[in-house]
């Protein structure tokens, strides 16, 4: 019987994939250091972890024992265990640095290392983050025919309000397009150099060690299970919280920035297509919804699905490391489920606000984390 490692299987997507492979008859090994930041200083909800279906592990990426043991008669790895906030990762550089690309080259340097390995299959959580701002087009130029891909917004511009990545050519604003998996890769925050440092490792160690493999690009994932502590990342967990507290919803820029919101359960399947595949994917895949919503837009819609009565107020500060505007291109998402994405944004948005509402109520820990970024001078 396939059984397969899941190093932080006890966090976000991890529970939904763990509930997932069950079903579909996998026998599971977790790893994971149960991270404060995401679990609380005493972890609670966990009593999943006690299925006997579930052996669990609490141990980190970072240690080579803990790999070790992890690693006994697995066939199977989904690598999830990472740090994971891109605010965060500019000032906690080498925390991030040591947990997401020294825990993967650690994991990888142990497989490399064995006689014979076992490993069928290795599928990474890559974030697409790693394209930084992505593909744009300007109409003003050439009517959208040539994809640009702008560097990171400077300091300069953001503090002038100019939002939007500016056309080298006529210095008008541009306008994003889906980003393909064959665009350039720029990342740029430190959570984007790790993550790609990650997606580096994984491809050219498993080429090498003959282990089929798959990099998932996933986009802003949200929905039931997701961290309601962790105020550094999970944009929808944070604003519920504040929601439920009544509080108002702060919005970074002119509130017209856009994600690529995906409900976590075509995040899952599209692991698990991964992992049943017949043949290796040995490839990089965009897993996202392949709709762009604003920021504020999305705030809104939650604040409806939660009934409650929070204000939203267009900041016009500006986080270092973030980017402006984020869509996936998701055909090749396509050609491994055909159906993607099943979960509209509605559909997600209320089976996330039905689990939030029977969540103990959270601290808000949201003016903490940006209190942090403003004493560094990463936000302003
Ligand atoms: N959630 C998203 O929107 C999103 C988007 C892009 C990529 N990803 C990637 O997906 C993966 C999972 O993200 P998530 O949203 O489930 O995050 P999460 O924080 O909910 O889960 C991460 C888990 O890893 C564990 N962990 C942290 N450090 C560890 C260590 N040193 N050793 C072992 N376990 C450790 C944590 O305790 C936690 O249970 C991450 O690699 C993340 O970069 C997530």
């Amino acid at each position: 019987m396939d059984k397969v490692l899941i190093t932080g299987g006890a966090g976000f997507i991890g529970s939904h994939l763990c509930r997932l492979l069950i079903e579909k008859g996998f026998h599971i090994r977790i790893l994971d250091s149960l991270a404060p930041q995401i679990h609380g200083t005493i972890p609670t909800g966990l009593d999943w972890l006690n299925d006997h279906r579930i052996e669990f592990i609490r141990g980190s990426v970072t240690s080579r024992i803990d790999l070790e043991n992890s690693l006994k008669d697995i066939s199977h790895i989904v690598h999830l265990a990472a740090e994971t906030g891109t605010g965060q990762s500019m000032y906690e550089i080498s925390r991030y640095n040591f947990v997401n690309s020294q825990g993967t080259a650690l994991l990888l340097d142990i497989l490399a290392n064995q006689r014979n390995h076992s490993i069928k299959r290795f599928i990474l959580a890559s974030s697409r983050s790693v394209y930084g701002e992505g593909a744009y087009v300007c109409y003003k130029c050439d009517g959208g025919q040539r994809r640009l891909f702008p560097k990171a917004r400077p300091a300069g511009q953001l503090v002038k309000h100019q939002w939007d990545p500016i056309c080298p050519g006529c210095g008008h604003s541009l306008s994003a397009v889906p980003t393909r998996e064959d665009d350039p890769v720029l990342p740029a925050s430190i959570y984007a150099a790790t993550k790609y440092t990650q997606e580096d490792l994984v491809r050219i160690a498993c080429e090498s060690l003959d282990i089929g493999f798959a990099i998932l690009r996933l986009q802003n994932v949200y929905g039931e299970e997701q961290s309601l502590q962790n105020p550094y990342t999970g944009i929808l967990s944070i604003f519920s919280t504040r929601i439920r507290r009544g509080l108002e919803l702060p919005i970074f820029e002119d509130g017209l920035e856009t994600r690529d919101f995906v409900h976590v359960s075509d995040v899952v399947r599209a692991m698990l297509a991964c992992l049943v595949s017949m043949k290796p994917v040995n490839s990089v895949i965009n897993v996202g919804s392949g709709v762009a919503t604003t920021v504020h837009d999305v705030a809104l819609q939650l604040i409806r699905s939660l009934n409650g009565s929070s204000s939203t107020k267009i900041t016009c500060e500006y986080r270092l490391g973030d980017i402006r505007h984020n869509v996936a291109d998701i055909s090749r998402l396509r050609l491994l489920l055909p159906d993607a994405p099943c979960v509209s944004l509605e559909k997600g948005l209320n089976k996330f606000s039905e689990w939030v509402k029977n969540q103990p109520l959270p601290e808000d820990g949201l003016d903490r984390a940006n209190a942090e970024l403003r004493a560094r001078n990463l936000m302003a």
